[in-house]
């Protein structure tokens, strides 16, 4: 690794310093390449401008003390019970705010942990049980919290086996981890179904719902046909919801929300025994961003329902051109799913090709491995930047059907770049942890 980069001895002009970080910024993914994965869910135009004034006034604020800040806490509060609605909480739900997806199934995750050492002392070793598309904070948080995942494999469709789900329940099941949608295929798990097995089996359901929470009611208003998925689904407890994705929060922003608080009481860990009283945050982290919450309480104001859904309408919209192109171009074609999730996948040549020749002309893509597909988070494009991903798309798998196309790109969710680009932090992990095995 390179040395360390030390903290200059003296300071440069606050223009010399712009300078440098504009230019560090003009290196970076031009929005509309990564549209489609890096860069989704970054503001645009309008909307951009007002998020980024809304989060410069709280710039600086942290989240921790809104029990100081009757303002703040209007913020979080109106910020949230929008959330509850949304997941059709009504008077009974209630929600707390995370950094992410990845804290909001760990508080879904620990809740139920909790639940269950109240409800089902017995079990010493707790298992969940979810489909194979659960998401991989599902395992991360799942270790931390030392509970075992037990997945089952998805049908030949790539639907989730409700049957090896139900069998795969046994005497340490605590509880079953559903998705709506889930990354890697983009359905909406049988939530309905999977809601009465958590009823009859006296288990905890949490959908992570992270990627659909705040996209999903508006698609279905559209007339898509979204399976039920929501706290209007008997025997849901928990659902983990991302501002930051479909809410278009800046980052970090996310939701747990709960049935009640019954289920919520199982959430908060008040910590007493040390020097300063009473230490009660509202979820995992301590010191947390406001700018994000008052980021997104604003384009909630400014938006509405009614801008949600002309947003949902305008995903739908890239999403049909791009599974239209699709359908045309000889040798790929799209899975179908519910909501913002697309995936392309190949048939005759390998899709790895396709990722290749789309990296080669500058686009940013993540890839799904089992079975092997390109991996879209549908985002608002500009028409030009639509047109130019189909037009590359249709160049490239003609190269490869002629056979000028060779260089292979990767299929994945992360990754290890050349050394001197690479985070050090990867380095060394990588260096710890030895060959990482890439799924
Ligand atoms: C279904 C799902 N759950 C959880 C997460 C984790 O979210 P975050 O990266 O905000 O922690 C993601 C991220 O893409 C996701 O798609």
């Amino acid at each position: 690794m390179t040395d360390l980069y030390k903290l200059p001895q003296q300071g440069q002009p606050s223009d010399a310093v712009l300078t440098q970080i504009r230019d560090l910024r003009a290196m970076m993914t031009p929005g509309d390449l990564g549209k489609l994965s890096s860069t989704a869910f970054q503001g645009r135009d309008e909307m951009g401008e007002l998020i980024k004034s809304a989060f410069n006034e709280f710039l600086g604020w942290n989240g921790l003390f809104t029990f100081q800040e009757p303002a703040a806490a209007r913020l979080e509060n109106e910020v949230l019970d929008m959330c509850i609605d949304l997941v059709s909480g009504g008077n009974q739900g209630r929600g707390n705010l995370t950094s992410g997806g990845t804290e909001s199934n760990f508080c879904g995750l620990h809740a139920m942990r909790a639940w269950a050492r109240e409800h089902k002392p017995e079990i010493k070793t707790p298992e969940i049980v979810a489909p194979y598309s659960t998401h991989s904070t599902i395992h991360k948080t799942a270790k931390y919290l030392d509970l075992r995942v037990v997945t089952v494999p998805q049908n030949e469709d790539l639907t989730a086996d409700m049957d090896a789900l139900a069998k795969a329940i046994g005497p340490n099941t605590i509880g079953i981890v559903a998705s709506a949608p889930n990354w890697p295929y983009g359905h909406v798990d049988p939530i309905t179904e999977m809601g009465e097995l958590a009823i009859e089996r006296q288990l905890w359901l949490h959908v992570d719902a992270c990627v659909g929470g705040y996209i999903l009611p508006f698609m279905r208003e559209l007339g898509e046909e979204i399976p039920p998925y929501d706290f209007s689904v008997r025997g849901v407890r928990s659902i983990a919801a991302d501002l930051h994705k479909y809410g278009y929060a800046p980052k970090p922003c996310s939701t747990v929300l709960w049935r009640s608080q019954e289920e919520q009481r199982f959430h908060y860990l008040p910590v007493t025994e040390w020097a300063c009283g009473l230490y009660l945050s509202q979820s995992f982290v301590g010191s947390r961003p406001l700018g994000p919450v008052a980021a997104v309480w604003a384009l909630m104001h400014h938006w509405g329902r009614e801008g949600y859904i002309n947003n949902a309408r305008g995903l739908l919209h890239v999403k049909q051109q791009i599974t239209d192109a699709c359908d045309s171009i000889e040798g790929l074609r799209t899975w179908p799913t519910h909501g913002p999730l697309m995936m392309i996948a190949a048939e005759g040549f390998n899709i790895q090709l396709v990722v290749g020749g789309m990296e080669q002309r500058g686009w940013r893509l993540l890839g799904v491995t089992h079975p092997p597909a390109i991996h879209l988070t549908i985002d608002i494009m500009s028409d030009d930047a639509l047109t130019a991903f189909i037009a590359d798309l249709r160049a490239v798998c003609s190269q490869i059907n002629s056979g000028e196309l060779h260089s292979e790109g990767l299929l994945s969710y992360g990754g290890v770049g050349a050394e001197e680009e690479a985070p050090k932090w990867l380095l060394s992990a990588v260096e710890i942890l030895g060959d990482i095995d890439h799924g």
